[in-house]
């Protein structure tokens, strides 16, 4: 197959590949939605799992993933399409790029929401106004937000500026230059945070939250959930990871940066559910709380934290960033894919992309307030309607069978000899593990877990 370029353009150097892929993969993931549901499924036990799933299934598609995009060196849509005719197996592959796309737009409609409370809760920070906060006036602060569809509204449509603005402006301008900026802030913020609850928090108490296992607290619900979440924090099974290996460079090994960034994206999820779990055991508060966790949580411990004002602004901050940088990823696939399709220019499929996300967004507003309904899933009483609807139709249900496509693909229907030549054509052992977990392994433990959460296993 031609190792053409990419007509949007190519990563200037392995760093910045490195970079832009970890901004792409930390984001609200790891800081936000984390911590919330290890809280909810009580800690340890659901930890493990999902390592198991991270090790097992998320880091070896990822390396699938951007095979694949590395190959057809073009939107997730047509790079599957042209490494399928390549492989010589059915152009309905393309179906999966297709199905990607739509995830990448309804998980970006409300990324950008929740990324706008964390604007909200920016200004309240640097403000002040949260300091000295109680428990009821933390919980009522975050209802008001919550419930108000015109300051949801407003702080959505920000976001979204935002990250079109930066996607407008192409892969060397654009998305590079903001995760050359971004990434390091964001790691060295991360860093003072983390030192910062070490010395003020229940870093202990944390740890053993974390890291002791109750298995009996596991249900196969929590199961799907700890998949889901390794799909979703890892970025795989809906072409943003294919995109971005649309533009890597050939020569540069797939298999050592795709680690890399697997293995950064663990760390920080784990250091930021360690010092989130520090500060809220430091004051006795639930960590069970669901999707308020941060919001509601944490400003009660850091109103009456030394220096609580400065680290819960650097908090938010850290937040933002995070966001923002996994937003652009969320735009990507689908701004190559107008770009190539239409013939259109970046700056306007970047704008129609925007748009329709954005109009898709006040779905998720509207659904924390006026057209909030209960239901439950696996066992799980959920209370947003068609927020928590989205979050399960795309995190549970079309990133983990994007992923089973992605493994399928790669470990069966590409020739072991295409798959070596993006291997740098090196089939050593290293090469020949992954290639025995994608095939086997991986496919394996989704179509379980899958059975398992709809309780036919
Ligand atoms: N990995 C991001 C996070 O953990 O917040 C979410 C995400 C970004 C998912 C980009 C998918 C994606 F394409």
């Amino acid at each position: 197959m031609s190792q053409r370029i990419s007509i949007h353009g190519q990563w200037s150097s392995r760093l910045m590949f490195i970079l832009a892929a970890s901004g792409s993969v930390v984001g609200l993931g790891n800081l936000w939605k984390f911590p919330y549901i290890t809280g909810e499924n009580g800690g340890g036990a659901f930890v493990l799992v999902y390592l198991l799933c991270l090790a097992l299934v998320g880091i070896p598609i990822m390396m699938a993933e951007v095979l694949i995009g590395r190959r057809g060196r073009q939107s997730p849509v047509f790079s599957w399409q042209s490494v399928a005719a390549e492989a010589g197996a059915s152009s309905a592959w393309k179906l999966a790029g297709w199905a990607g796309m739509l995830a990448g737009l309804i998980i970006l409609s409300y990324y950008s929401v929740i990324a706008g409370w964390t604007l909200a809760y920016l200004v309240r920070m640097v403000s002040g106004s949260l300091m000295l906060v109680t428990a009821e006036g933390a919980s009522s602060i975050f209802t008001q937000l919550v419930l108000d569809p015109e300051r949801l509204l407003a702080w959505h449509t920000i976001f979204m500026v935002m990250t079109i603005k930066v996607v407008s402006r192409g892969v060397t301008k654009g998305l590079e230059q903001a995760a050359r900026i971004l990434m390091p802030l964001l790691l060295f913020m991360l860093v003072v945070l983390v030192a910062y609850a070490w010395r003020q928090g229940d870093f202990a108490q944390a740890y053993a939250f974390m890291f002791n296992s109750d298995f009996s607290k596991l249900t196969p619900n929590a199961l799907l959930t700890a998949l889901g979440h390794a799909f979703f924090t890892l970025s795989v099974g809906m072409g943003a990871m294919m995109v971005y290996g649309a533009y890597l460079p050939k020569g540069i090994s797939i298999a050592k940066t795709s680690i890399l960034v697997g293995l950064l994206d663990t760390v920080v999820g784990l250091l930021a559910g360690l010092a989130i779990f520090s500060v809220v055991f430091a004051h006795d508060l639930p960590a069970g709380d669901g999707p308020g966790l941060i919001f509601q949580t944490l400003p009660i411990a850091f109103g009456q934290m030394p220096g609580g004002s400065f680290f819960g602004t650097l908090f938010f901050l850290l937040l933002v960033f995070a966001a923002w940088t996994s937003a652009i990823a969320l735009v990507e696939p689908m701004v190559s894919w107008w770009v190539e399709k239409r013939g259109i220019d970046r700056i306007r499929a970047a704008i129609w992309t925007g748009i329709s996300a954005w109009l898709l967004g006040i779905v998720t507003i509207l659904s924390l307030s006026s057209w909030s309904f209960s239901f439950s899933f696996g066992g799980v009483l959920k209370r947003h309607g068609l927020f928590d609807v989205l979050d399960i139709l795309t995190s549970s249900i079309i990133l983990p069978l994007g992923g089973l496509a992605i493994a399928l693909f790669a470990g069966w229907v590409m020739s072991r000899d295409a798959v070596v030549e993006e291997f740098e054509g090196r089939a050593g052992i290293g090469f020949k593990l992954w290639y025995f977990v994608i095939r086997f392994i991986t496919p394996v433990a989704v179509v379980l877990v899958f059975l398992r959460a709809i309780g036919v296993v």
